[in-house]
């Protein structure tokens, strides 16, 4: 283990973070957990500590708060940490409709906009070679990427609407960084868990009573649910789509979408000040 090489999970104290975390903390890794709420998740960061002394550090971070995901990002910089792989875990699919500090829809703020902001901020503490890891999910096929991405309203509002939205999003920029930084070999790849049992999934105790006997013989744990971003951060490719153990590149359709340039147009005006 390098000691001063550090691997940042997001919403490390979730279902699938939690599982991410205590995975690499056994291998022998510094993983940063990065919470939104500390108190709650410093006892999981205490265990785990406790199963592997001296590996796992937590930090405070906000994806709903530009301003937040600024001070982490600077508190890494200050600290000079050399990042070996930022692992974008975190997210969320909220029933009712809810904004960020700064007035966006929550589930685009903080699955897309947010992750976007913290990637780009911490791409200079990324040693070359690293790698960065997204979180998708099988939505991204229903989802839509159009002009119209940021203007969710609490009238038009749907959690798979946005939820399918953001992870669209995310795979494109996913597909974008990926082609970006190969000239410093940082891989860039997309993680999908698959259907785990998590809060997220549990969140109403199920979409409805067929979808529950549809997808109940499939559903994953959270340990088998990081697999897809663990075995992301150990394959040394770039642009592609891991699912569990296997992985492919990220369909043409979505590595050429004609939103792409537009979303990350997008994404860097509204974060400016931010950066
Ligand atoms: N479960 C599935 O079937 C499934 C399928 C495909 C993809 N995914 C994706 O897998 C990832 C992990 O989800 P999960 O199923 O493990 O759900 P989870 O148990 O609800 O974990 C979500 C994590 O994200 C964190 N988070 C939420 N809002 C945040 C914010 N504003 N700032 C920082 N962290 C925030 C949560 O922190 P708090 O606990 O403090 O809220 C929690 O640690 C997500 O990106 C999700 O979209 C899940």
């Amino acid at each position: 283990m390098n000691t001063n090489r550090y691997i940042i999970v997001t919403g490390a104290g979730g279902s699938i973070g939690s599982a991410i975390t205590r995975s690499l903390a056994h291998e022998g890794h510094n993983v940063i957990m990065a919470c939104r709420n500390v108190a709650k998740d410093t006892p999981l960061c205490q265990e785990i500590d406790k199963e592997c002394p001296g590996t796992v550090t937590i930090m405070q971070l906000d994806l709903a708060s530009l301003d937040s995901i600024k001070s982490f990002a600077d508190n890494i910089k200050d600290k000079g940490y050399a990042i070996e792989a930022l692992i974008n875990n975190a997210g969320v699919m909220n029933k009712k409709y809810r904004t960020t500090h700064e007035g966006y829809e929550m589930t685009i703020g903080v699955n897309f906009l947010g992750t976007y902001l913290l990637t780009e901020l911490l791409l200079p503490s990324i040693v070359d070679g690293g790698s960065i890891t997204f979180t998708t999910s099988l939505t991204r096929y229903i989802g839509t990427v159009d002009e119209h991405f940021f203007d969710l309203t609490a009238d038009n509002y749907g959690r798979f609407r946005a939820y399918s939205r953001s992870k669209l999003a995310t795979t494109l920029y996913t597909a974008h960084l990926a082609q970006k930084l190969s000239a410093r070999n940082i891989h860039v790849n997309a993680a999908d868990p698959g259907v785990v049992d998590t809060g997220m999934i549990r969140m109403d105790a199920w979409f409805d009573p067929l979808a529950d006997k549809l997808f109940r013989p499939i559903i994953s744990t959270p340990r088998q649910g990081a697999l897809s971003a663990l075995t992301a951060y150990r394959t040394p490719c770039s642009g592609e789509i891991f699912e569990k153990t296997r992985h492919h590149a990220i369909p043409k359709r979505l590595r050429q979408h004609r939103y792409t340039s537009w979303l990350i147009a997008e994404a860097e005006r509204l974060t400016t000040q931010w950066r």
